[in-house]
C-alpha cells in the first residue's frame, strides 16, 4: 500500500463523505451483539456503535489506516464521543475475501461504502454469510450503479479513472445481486440517489437489512 492510498485517499474520503453522519447513525444503531464491521476505513462509525453491541470487530486490509483508526478510537475514548468502553472494540487488519473468523460467529456484520471497493466481492459476500450466525442481520449503505440509463452511462465512462482515483472503488456495482446470490434474504431494502454523496455519480446508493437464514 503507497502513500496515496494510506494517506491521502483517507483525508479525502473524510472530506467527501462527511455529509452522510446520519446515515451512518441510522445504520450502526441498528447493530447488536458481537458485531463484524468489514472495511471500516479509518473508523469513521465507530463512535455510532450503542450499548445493544457487546463486541465490535472493525476489519480493514491496510495496516496505515488501521493504525489510523487506533488512534482516533484512542482520542475518541479520550474525550467522550465513544458511546461504549474503548476495550469493546478490536481493530484489525484483513480483507472481506478471507476472513479469519470462525463460521457462525457474529450477530451483525456492517457493509458501509465497502463492497464497491472489494475486488472479489461475490467472495466477500459469502464470507461475510459463513461468519454470521443464522438469522443474523446484514446491515448495509452501499453506493451502486444507477438504475438511470444515461447516468449508468456516465459511470461506466468515468469508472477506469475513478478506480484509479479512489483505490479500487466501482461506480458501477451490482451489490444488492452480489448479497443474494450469497444467499441473504432481504427484509429492506431502499434504493435511492443520495444527495448527500459526492461526485454525483457516486450518488446512487441500497441501504437496508439482510438475514441468513436460518
Ligand atoms: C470508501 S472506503 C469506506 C470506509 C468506511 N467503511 C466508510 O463507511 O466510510 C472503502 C474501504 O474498503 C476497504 N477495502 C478495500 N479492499 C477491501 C477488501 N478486499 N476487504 C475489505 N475491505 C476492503 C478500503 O481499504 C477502504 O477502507
Amino acid at each position: 500500500m503507497g502513500f496515496y492510498e494510506n494517506h491521502v485517499l483517507p483525508l479525502i474520503m473524510d472530506v467527501a463523505l462527511a455529509g452522510l453522519k446520519e446515515d451512518r447513525q441510522e445504520l450502526i444503531s441498528q447493530a447488536s451483539g458481537n458485531v463484524l464491521e468489514i472495511g471500516m476505513g479509518n473508523g469513521v462509525n465507530l463512535p455510532f456503535y450503542t450499548d445493544l453491541t457487546n463486541r465490535i470487530v472493525g476489519l480493514e486490509p491496510c495496516a496505515a489506516v488501521v493504525t489510523k483508526a487506533k488512534r482516533k478510537l484512542h482520542d475518541w475514548a479520550e474525550d467522550g464521543t465513544l458511546q461504549l468502553e474503548k476495550e469493546s472494540y478490536d481493530l484489525v487488519v484483513g480483507g472481506g475475501e478471507q476472513l479469519q473468523f470462525e463460521d457462525n460467529s457474529f450477530d451483525t456484520i456492517i457493509a458501509s461504502l465497502v463492497f464497491c471497493s472489494i475486488p472479489d466481492s461475490a467472495t466477500a459476500a459469502r464470507e461475510a454469510l459463513r461468519v454470521l450466525k443464522p438469522g443474523g442481520k446484514l446491515l448495509f449503505f452501499e453506493h451502486v450503479r444507477s438504475p438511470d440509463q444515461r447516468m449508468n452511462r456516465v459511470q461506466s465512462f468515468v469508472n477506469p479513472f475513478w478506480k484509479i482515483f479512489a483505490c479500487g472503488c466501482s461506480l458501477t456495482c451490482d451489490t444488492e445481486t452480489v448479497f443474494a446470490e450469497a444467499g441473504f434474504k432481504y427484509n429492506t431494502i431502499t434504493k435511492f440517489r443520495n444527495s448527500k454523496m459526492s461526485p454525483p455519480f457516486a450518488a446512487w446508493m441500497i441501504k437496508g437489512q439482510a438475514t441468513k437464514p436460518i
